[in-house]
């Protein structure tokens, strides 16, 4: 499965409407990795959309206590995107996540992964497809405190049922490319929380899934570290073809993504996409936006 994937090729093309991404020719695309043992994904068509959400509403509360936490929300993710969604606290990006990855339920409209409609799902099936189909990288990393970096990485494979051979290769090889091979051994608390946070990223990619969805992974991390967290996902989006959203408050961590959906009071205010432009130039028109969003710097969205 190491076929092209279409990592966003329009530029500038800022406004409501949030398409699908295209395919950019196969001699346009970054040089892919190994090809992946196993997974979830194989078989998802170049362009194809991993995620589609359609008319998504989440209300909490009831009568006299009402939160319209997200209305008419509608964005579709193709495979091998690495998108962020930003916005200011309370406008609704960790509902939308949460629903996404089911860990919430939706009020009304769908959520589609892989072409089947989680919001449809019956609980056991929900509980094999998340495990089979998702992968989540959470704001602290949740790692199992009496396992060690190897085997916390190992556990959803050896849930699965994955020989112990090919457990060992893939362990070995997702630790090597997020570069954390020398803390495999490891527990938790004689890592640092970068450390931490990389193995994390190791655990929710090395069963391959369709999605992987992190709400402010970054959030606990210094400078140096949310650097190398941002690069492991990058890694993990061009090597692996991973499809990635990624919540963030933070400029800068979104800039390391292809496109920006940016929420205010629970609608889609606009997405940006970055085309071939650097990193940097992405960095200023994110800024842009946030200024004209009413934000004053990474710390207000
Ligand atoms: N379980 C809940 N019950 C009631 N209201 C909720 C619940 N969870 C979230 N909300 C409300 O829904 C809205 C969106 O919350 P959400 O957590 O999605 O915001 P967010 O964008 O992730 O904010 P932050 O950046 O602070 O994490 C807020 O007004 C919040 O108070
Ligand atoms: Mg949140």
């Amino acid at each position: 499965m190491n076929e092209a994937s279409p990592i966003n090729p329009m530029v500038a093309a800022s406004g409501r409407q949030v398409a699908a991404a295209h395919a950019r020719p196969a001699s346009d695309v970054p040089a892919t990795g190994p090809v992946r043992t196993g997974g979830a994904a194989v078989g998802s068509a170049i362009g194809t959309p991993v995620l589609e959400v359609v008319h998504l509403e989440k209300v909490y509360g009831a009568r006299g206590n009402v939160t319209r936490a997200l209305e008419d929300v509608s964005f579709t993710v193709s495979r091998g995107e690495f998108v962020g969604i930003m916005g200011a606290s309370g406008s609704g990006k960790s509902t939308l996540l949460n629903c996404v990855s089911t860990i919430d339920s939706a009020t009304s409209g769908s959520v589609v992964v892989n072409g089947a409609d989680v919001t449809r799902m019956k609980a056991a099936k929900l509980a094999k497809f998340r495990r089979e189909q998702l992968g989540f990288i959470f704001q602290d990393s949740n790692l199992l405190d009496t396992l060690t970096a190897r085997e916390n990485i190992a556990l959803p494979l050896t849930i699965a049922r994955v020989p112990a051979r090919e457990v060992s290769v893939r362990v070995e090889d997702v630790a090597m490319r997020l570069n954390i091979s020398a803390v495999l051994d490891k527990y938790p608390y004689q890592m640092s929380g970068g450390q931490q946070q990389r193995v994390a990223a190791a655990r929710a990619l090395v069963t391959d899934p369709a999605l992987i969805m992190a709400d402010e992974p970054t959030g606990a991390l210094d400078s140096k570290n949310a650097r190398l967290l941002l690069e492991s996902f990058e890694t993990m989006n061009r090597q692996y073809q991973a499809t990635v959203l990624m919540v963030t408050h933070d400029s800068f961590a979104a800039s390391y993504t292809n496109r920006v959906l940016f929420i205010r009071d629970g609608k889609i205010f606009t997405e940006l996409r970055r085309g071939d432009s650097p990193r940097r130039a992405f960095f200023d028109r994110i800024m842009e936006v946030v200024a004209m969003m009413g934000g004053e710097g990474s710390d207000a969205l």
